[in-house]
């Protein structure tokens, strides 16, 4: 089978790295790629959301089957794109098309969704340009701290939570009148605020049966003790220690079913990774967001907990045989530290020399934001590198990642040292 994957992130590269082991894989795209996946495939530079130029590569490459990493081509109808186009409708597509992409392309959309499927999430109201008088009255009722999400993709910036009624109600006229978000702020959801442990869940599906991968922990600050601002994550444990049996089988009861269900309903062909964000207080799971994708950087600890043939188990989504397929996890502990460039979030520089990885061999290095520069490999994002590590406890996963991560070398290199202590 020769494989097409969309992206160009640590997650990318995970996927890479586990597809290419199969024996199934006849050859292997990444697009675009970074400095890690073209040791395992072949890198060829696009645009994910340039759907012709994805088309070329499909059709000089045979590609059969196309993963898609990030979640904007799958808002931007990737599926359907592929599903019309008489040259492509045989390839066997990874992720939802763009109607089912709405779970995490439209909040309302995923909240609206969760309302009619009973599926427990934060109360919320939504607001627009009509009755933004209305939400200013909203908030008055409410209470602190006030949770302001832009309905459409707004790259992880789109949810802002305020401590003040003046801030949250200053910021709902930014969105909705002064467009601070563009069009993806016409419609904001204001919802209530949830306390508890953030926990990521993953479901592989071909649209009627699914399989429950590996959960996660994400870490999401850029500072210690959850301080700073929100990334895309500095870190992710898999798994987490609270998820067990008894607690999986209801969320599998209120929250993975009635959202399979749902879909079906709705009459949404969805075929791909569906990644709960939850918030947990108490044994009980709320929905906090869909995304239609796997996440990043929780790929880097699910994947390699994953021992069955992913390659295999992808290929049954498109021939039917996925139900049938068994799914084997190990049970050891998979910790991800993310080397970052100083001042991300915010500004930083890249274009710095790496080096050290090939010392940090107790660990997986999957890259992030990395690319070569006639052979020397340089820093080319806020988020470089991934290092994950597995052991038999977090501790000792965490303990290896820290090791490989004080080998690594590059300029301004910085990372939270203290991923998956809030488990011990
Ligand atoms: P998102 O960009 O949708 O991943 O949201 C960013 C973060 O905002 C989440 O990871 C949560 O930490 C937080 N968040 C979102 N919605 C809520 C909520 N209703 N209550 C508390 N925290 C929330
Ligand atoms: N780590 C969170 C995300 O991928 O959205």
């Amino acid at each position: 089978m020769n494989v097409l994957i969309i992206g160009s992130g640590g997650r990318e590269h995970a996927f890479a790295w586990k597809i290419s082991q199969s024996s199934l894989c006849k050859k292997l795209v990444i697009a675009p790629g970074n400095g890690g996946t073209q040791d395992l495939g072949l890198n060829i530079y696009v645009d994910p959301n340039d759907f012709p130029s994805i088309k070329e590569i499909c059709i000089e490459h045979n590609i059969d089957i196309i993963i898609v990493g990030p979640e904007d081509p799958l808002v931007n109808g990737i599926h359907d794109f592929f599903k019309s186009d008489d040259k492509l409708k045989e390839i066997i597509v990874i992720g939802p098309c763009i109607r089912g992409a709405k779970l995490e392309g439209s909040k309302e959309f995923a909240k609206e969704f969760m309302q009619k499927y009973n599926i427990p999430t934060a109360r919320y109201k939504s607001f627009t340009i009509d009755n933004i008088e209305q939400g200013m009255t909203y908030l008055e009722e409410i209470s602190s701290p006030y949770v302001l999400k832009v309905d459409g993709l707004a790259a992880g910036k789109g949810v802002l939570i305020l401590d003040r009624l003046d801030e949250a109600k200053n910021e709902l006229r930014e969105i909705i009148v002064n467009k601070k978000f563009g069009d993806a702020g016409s419609t904001v959801v204001v919802e209530e605020y949830l306390t508890g442990i953030e926990l990521s869940v993953f479901v592989l599906t071909d649209g009627k049966s699914y399989k429950i991968l590996p959960s996660a922990k994400d870490y999401k600050r850029v500072g210690e003790n959850d301080t700073g601002l929100n990334t895309g994550g500095m870190g992710a444990i898999s798994p987490v220690p609270f998820v067990d049996r008894f607690f999986m089988d209801k969320l599998d009861r209120e929250i993975i079913i009635p959202t399979i269900k749902g879909l079906n309903s709705e009459n949404i062909l969805y075929q791909g990774f569906i990644f709960i964000g939850l918030m947990v207080s108490n044994g009980n799971a709320k929905v906090i967001e869909y995304n239609v994708r796997m996440g990043d950087p929780e790929t880097e600890v699910v994947i390699p907990r994953i021992k069955s043939d992913l390659l295999n188990l992808l290929l049954g989504i498109g021939n039917g045989s996925f139900s049938e397929i068994d799914f084997d996890i190990s049970e050891k502990t998979a910790a991800t530290v993310i080397l970052t460039s100083g001042g991300y979030p915010e500004k930083y520089q890249t274009g710095y020399g790496i080096s050290g990885i090939e010392d940090a061999d107790n660990s997986l290095v999957f890259h992030s934001g990395t690319k070569l520069n006639n052979k020397e490999l340089i820093t080319n994002g806020g988020r470089v590198l991934a290092v994950t590590s597995i052991a038999n406890s977090i501790e000792a996963a965490v303990k290896k990642s820290m090791e490989s991560c004080n080998k690594i070398k590059f300029n301004q290199k910085y990372y939270r040292k203290d991923i998956g202590k809030d488990l011990l």
